[in-house]
């Protein structure tokens, strides 16, 4: 696997493979690889000619200093992962090489701004998109693969390619879970033995609105999970929605696409899940 560090030298070596005729699938990740990410590089293995993965902590989707400083980083072992699956190309830049001092930017993408992720995470999805925005500019993927897991933001994803008219196609690949339905996420590394236990509470609330879903009305699905979760000790819910996989209202009785989405606290780590329930 060639690892570059600049974007000059990916440039190089990716002009170099475009004018041989080479599809491009990206996979781009903050590092701290598990499963969820791997599961991105072999669809694009299968789909492309060439896998680049790019590995940067984004400095500017991270509401929370101390989610920030406390990512975990382990880039040997995630260079191991990476060849292991059959990655061709990883891109790790510093801060420094992705930003200049004080960068403006501002996408308008609408209501996803304020929904479930973004009101609790302000400025969160300009983050996303300006660091998308640049990774794509850099490696002009035809094809770029992201997980489920963070549902909205593929809407997000999906919304600037289509404002900015980016000739990328959005790929959205499934969730993996680990044997007893947690989420993988390169979070659960700062959970407890203890805190894993609680944690299965949020995948569970999930299944049991997609279980129930064409025996009870959305009203009583919703605070049975919701119920469900506020029994867990040390849960703290942040929200529980049963939406719109298009827009992330409140679903009704006729929405044709529903996905249920939930965000909590379990000890001191705040993770997501979600599961489409229709
Ligand atoms: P990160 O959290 O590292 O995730 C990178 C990609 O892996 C995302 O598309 C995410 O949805 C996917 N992923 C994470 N856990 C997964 C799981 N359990 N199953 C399947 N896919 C999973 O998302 C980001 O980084 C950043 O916001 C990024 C897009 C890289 C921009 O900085």
């Amino acid at each position: 696997m060639k690892n570059f560090t600049t974007k000059q030298r990916l440039n190089q070596h990716l002009l170099d493979a475009r004018a041989s005729g080479a599809t491009i699938g990206f996979v781009p990740t903050m590092g701290a690889l598990h499963q969820g990410h791997l599961s991105l590089i072999a669809r694009a293995r299968q789909d492309c000619d060439i896998v680049v993965c790019s590995i940067f902590v984004n400095p500017t989707q991270f509401n929370d200093p101390k989610d920030l400083e406390k990512y975990p980083r382990p880039i040997e072992a995630d260079i191991v992962k990476l060849e292991q699956a059959g990655c061709d190309v990883l891109f790790n830049p510093d801060v420094t090489e992705m930003y200049a001092g004080n960068e403006q930017w501002h996408l308008d993408i609408g209501e996803l701004e304020h929904l479930l992720e973004g009101q609790s995470r302000p400025g969160h999805y300009q983050g996303v998109t300006q660091v998308v925005y640049k990774l794509f500019s850099i490696v002009e993927p035809d094809s770029a693969y992201f997980g489920q897991k963070d549902f909205q933001q593929v809407l997000v994803i999906n919304r600037m390619v289509d404002l900015m008219k980016m000739p990328v196609k959005i790929v959205m690949c499934p969730i993996e879970r680990e044997g007893n339905g947690l989420a993988m996420s390169s979070r659960n590394v700062h959970l407890s033995a203890t805190d894993r236990e609680h944690a299965l509470v949020l995948s569970q609330a999930l299944k049991q609105v997609k279980d129930n879903f064409n025996r009870e009305d959305i009203a009583t699905l919703k605070q049975q999970a919701e119920n469900s979760i506020n029994n867990e000790p040390d849960v703290q819910l942040d929200y529980l929605e049963i939406a719109d996989a298009k827009t992330l209202h409140p679903a009704n009785q006729n929405t044709a696409n529903v996905v249920a989405l939930v965000a909590a606290r379990v000890g001191t780590t705040r993770l997501i899940d979600n599961m489409i329930i229709r």
